[in-house]
């Protein structure tokens, strides 16, 4: 297969949705690295009653990232805007409870009628394929819907389903990569020998960045599957006591439990608990294979490119817990987990 990737001298305008999120951040900087002119949306409210969304705004412009202010939901404020800027490449990373605010943005791009590619707020799993329980599945849902209108409309896409962030996968965590892997106890889901692929943030933004050039991406579903990050949770385990050099007790939180964290409905994290049912009950990253006429493997697209490994991201946990440990005065967990049997109003 040749490598259709666009040259250097012709890099679209790119803009990125929730740049200030979680998974946007990694997207616009990986898109600013990677030589696009980048433009952020960001909403009025953001850009001045956060100081740490400020702070962040701030960085991106510093490296050279172009801000403008709106909100998906106004068609009209961004129709002008994607004309205006002669944006080539929409990339939109909203977040899970705002997925359907993307149909008036797909509106828009349906009107200006020049955006070379859309990249939807996906970033997760296929969720055409996947069938969590509720309350994830609510967000399937509204992620299917997306789809098919990007589809009946005929609008270029790519669909990235980069699967687990590499990190803890906690059951009762919106963002694990921000909370380090536990020292106290392990929970273990099920029996633990179920695989998932878990990619580093910076890595779902370097290879979200590289689809969209590549005309072999062009209407596809892009999997990530890198070969050196597929662990169960008992591999996980034991790789994090191997980091910090000694053992913890293992709890197993069995697929009852974790099926009443869902029933909760608790949001955000019955939404992680049914995801993590999902995945590390049934299977979800692994129980299909890759040869639909509309999917690729990102690994098999860019072979030479390295993912960074989950071995050096539990290095550098590691070396973090070191640090927190070193500023406490009195022993305390560094991640409280809710308790799996809170209940919510
Ligand atoms: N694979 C994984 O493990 C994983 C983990 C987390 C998320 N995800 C997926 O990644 C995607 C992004 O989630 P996230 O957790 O990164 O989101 P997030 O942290 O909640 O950030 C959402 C971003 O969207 C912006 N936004 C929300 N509504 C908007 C609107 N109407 N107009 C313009 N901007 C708007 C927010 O702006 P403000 O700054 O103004 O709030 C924020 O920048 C979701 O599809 C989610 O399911 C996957």
């Amino acid at each position: 297969m040749t490598d259709a990737t666009a040259s250097a001298t012709a890099k679209g305008r790119v803009l990125v949705v929730g740049a200030t999120g979680f998974i946007g951040q990694f997207v616009t900087e990986a898109s600013l690295n990677s030589g696009h002119p980048t433009y952020i949306l960001v909403r009025p409210s953001s850009a001045t009653a956060n100081p740490s969304k400020t702070k962040i705004i701030k960085t991106f412009q510093a490296k050279g990232a172009i801000v403008l202010h709106g909100v998906i939901n106004e068609n009209e404020l961004m129709e002008k805007l994607l004309k205006e800027h002669e944006i080539e490449t929409v990339i939109s990373a909203v977040g899970g409870e705002k997925i359907l605010d993307q149909l008036s943005l797909i509106h828009a791009i349906n009107a200006v009628g020049t955006i070379k590619r859309f990249l939807p707020s996906e970033f997760g799993h296929d969720v055409d394929r996947s069938n969590p329980v509720q309350p994830g599945l609510n967000m399937y849902k509204e992620k299917r819907l997306i789809r098919r209108s990007i589809e009946q409309l005929g609008l270029p896409y790519t669909y990235i389903c980069c699967n687990s962030v590499a990190s803890w996968p906690y059951h009762d965590n919106n963002h694990p990569s921000l909370a380090l892997p536990p020292h106290d106890q392990i929970p273990i889901y099920g029996d633990g020998s179920v695989k998932a692929y878990f990619v580093a943030g910076a890595d779902i933004g370097k290879f979200t960045m590289k689809t969209v050039d590549d005309l072999r991406t062009l209407d596809k579903l892009v999997h990530f599957r890198p070969s050196c990050n597929f662990y169960n949770m008992n591999e996980l385990a034991a790789l994090w006591e191997m980091k910090i050099e000694r053992s913890i007790p293992r709890v197993t939180v069995t697929e009852d439990d974790l099926l009443s964290a869902a029933a909760e409905n608790c949001i955000p994290q019955s939404v992680v608990a049914s995801f993590t049912h999902d995945i590390f009950i049934k299977g979800c990253q692994v129980n299909f294979s890759i040869d639909g006429p509309h999917e690729v493997e990102v690994s098999s697209l860019y072979p030479e490119e390295p993912f960074i490994s989950l071995d050096d991201c539990f290095n550098d946990f590691a070396a973090k817990l070191r640090e927190e440990k070193g500023k406490e005065t009195a022993p305390r967990p560094v991640v409280e987990p809710l308790p799996i049997t809170a209940t919510c109003a």
